[in-house]
């Protein structure tokens, strides 16, 4: 290899930045909304389910590709509260795939140190989704390399609301008093209560919204899109992320902390 190209063949000689993961900030929680199967297959002349098996095997180059930059969590989008809403043919696709998934990957996840967690509504899902949302986290809790957490029946209003009445049922109860709910508390109430929030969200497939995804704990994060749809999302456009995300100054509310900024 010649000293001046990247350690990655599959960077681009065009890139002008530095792509040694060194070189770069690296999210701690990095989220993606897996946007884009359909459009992937309707160019391709393919029914909208070979979209979908194309993003979930992508969803496997995603997890090498984050696992090589020491990315510790993943949250990637796999169904919303509101994909229910699809043709039911789709939404069968979906489920179909989901219980697939874990089983059929589980080598590979073990092999990456990959553990699996769930986020979402799981105990309104079908009794066969719960026991796969079950196996695969029981199966891969002493993995430590990388969480990936999967958004299924997911949306981030419902998790508000469940959250608040969490909280609702312990004020009835005497338990604590409704001045005692701080911001604190209440993230104590959501879903994965122990994962950092995310740092960064990507979008691809050219769509410049969050759609419900992670409300309360992407109230911070840095977004960023992409035109490629997700099943041709890979380490191209990952490093492309990841280096537009070193240059952003994150403030919090509060004042940068580079030394020129007055
Ligand atoms: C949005 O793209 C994508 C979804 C609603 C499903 C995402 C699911 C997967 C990638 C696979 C399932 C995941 C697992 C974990 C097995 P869209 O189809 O709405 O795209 P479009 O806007 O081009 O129609």
């Amino acid at each position: 290899m010649r000293s001046d190209e990247s350690k990655f063949s599959i960077f681009s000689k065009k890139k002008t930045v530095e792509t040694d993961p060194s070189q770069l900030k690296i999210p701690t929680h990095l989220a993606v909304i897996m946007d884009g199967n359909g459009r992937w297959a309707k160019k391709r002349m393919l029914p909208r389910s070979a979209g979908h098996r194309a993003g979930a095997d992508n969803l496997k180059n995603l997890c090498k590709n984050c696992g090589h930059y020491g990315i510790k969590y993943v949250t990637v989008y796999a169904f919303s509260t509101e994909n229910w809403s699809r043709p039911e043919s789709e939404v069968h696709t979906l489920m179909e795939l989901f219980v697939e998934y874990f089983d059929r990957y589980d080598p590979e996840l073990e092999q990456e140190g990959i553990r699996v967690r769930f986020t979402g509504d799981i105990a309104a899902l079908p009794e066969n989704i719960q026991a796969v949302c079950k196996r695969a986290e029981e199966g891969s809790k002493h993995r430590d390399r990388m969480t990936l957490i999967v958004a299924f029946n997911y949306g981030g209003r419902r998790e508000i609301v469940q959250a608040s009445q969490k909280l609702a049922e312990r004020v009835a109860a005497g338990d604590i008093t409704s001045d005692q709910i701080t911001e604190e508390l209440f993230a104590q109430n959501l879903y994965l209560p122990d994962v950092p929030d995310p740092d960064l969200i990507i979008r691809p497939s050219g769509e410049e919204r969050t759609s419900n995804f992670l409300v309360w704990e992407g109230a911070y994060s840095e977004l960023w899109f992409s035109d490629v749809l997700w099943p041709d999302f890979g380490m191209q456009e990952l490093t492309d992320a990841l280096i537009a995300y070193t240059k952003r100054d994150r403030r919090f509310g509060g004042l940068s902390e580079k030394k020129d900024d007055v």
